[in-house]
């Protein structure tokens, strides 16, 4: 029997980039897998139909807001009732919206609050309690080095990302003795179609700068999340996974 078989996760953002790799990761280790996706994306019956064919899970895929709570709840309830308790969740979803503070809106602060922050609040907050009613669980936060470490013009989204650090940390306390484990992976530069506009010449700047000499890949974000999603990281809690290259030490 494989580490997750008979569990089912649900991942945020689940139908590109790393959230995708997270999704297959998580399927390869047997667990079936819940995901959710935003309008703008159209991968997500592909993703559905290899889960189930090539890894022979059952897999769901439901478009929603992750800031929106109310749709988050129906989304949850649906989930619920296809896949009966859920006990691993991956709040992966997020979203930058970049300038340096002084030319930043407001708009773009608050959107960026909305779907890094709230949204990992709505979907926890509809999970935990089945987490804590049958003793186990996994909670896995994505954050990102910028919540280390802050970055240039994104004042917003590192702020997300340290609360995310912070979340992950109190969350873990409160729910240690409960029999959920909450923990964080912390990517750095991924390819992936959030870093994929960046201009060339900064990209070479960027390898320069990471000791691996190269930004990772989904799949080793993937990776991790996987380890602390079974029994093997029994005993970790609160902590923050850098994956990184060796960028942030
Ligand atoms: P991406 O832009 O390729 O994919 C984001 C995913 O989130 C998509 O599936 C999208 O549908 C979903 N999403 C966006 N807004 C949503 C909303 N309102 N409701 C529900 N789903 C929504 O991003 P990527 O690169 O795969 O990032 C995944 C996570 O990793 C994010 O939290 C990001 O901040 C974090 N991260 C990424 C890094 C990178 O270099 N790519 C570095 C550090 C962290």
């Amino acid at each position: 029997m494989k580490e997750l078989s008979g569990k089912t996760a649900f991942v945020t953002g689940g139908s590109r980039g790393i959230g995708h790799a997270i999704c297959i990761a998580l399927a390869e280790s047997g667990a079936n897998i819940a995901f959710n996706y935003t309008a703008a994306d159209d991968k997500a019956n592909e993703l559905v139909d290899l889960l189930r064919t090539k890894h022979k899970v059952k897999a769901e895929a439901y478009k929603a807001d992750i800031a929106d709570e109310e749709a988050v709840n129906e989304m949850v309830a649906k989930a619920n009732k296809a896949f009966g308790p859920i006990s691993i969740l991956v709040n992966n979803a997020g979203i930058n919206r970049d300038k340096s503070f002084l030319r930043m809106t407001r708009a773009m602060w608050d959107e960026v609050m909305g779907v890094n922050l709230n949204g990992p609040f709505n979907v926890t907050n509809a999970l935990l309690p089945g987490m804590i009613e049958n003793k186990w669980g996994r909670i896995i936060n994505i954050a990102s080095m910028g919540g280390q470490t802050g970055n240039f013009g994104q004042a917003n989204y590192t702020v997300t990302k340290g609360g995310l650090i912070a979340f992950t940390m109190t969350l873990a306390r409160e729910a240690a003795r409960k029999g959920v484990t909450v923990n964080a992976v912390s990517p750095g530069y991924t390819e992936t179609d959030m870093t994929a506009g960046m201009p060339e010449p900064i990209r070479k700047q960027v390898e320069q700068m990471i000791p691996m000499g190269r930004m990772g890949t989904p799949e080793e974000i993937a990776n991790a999340v996987s380890f602390l999603a079974g029994d093997r990281s029994s005993y970790i809690t609160g902590q923050v996974l850098s994956v990184n290259g060796g960028m942030y030490m």
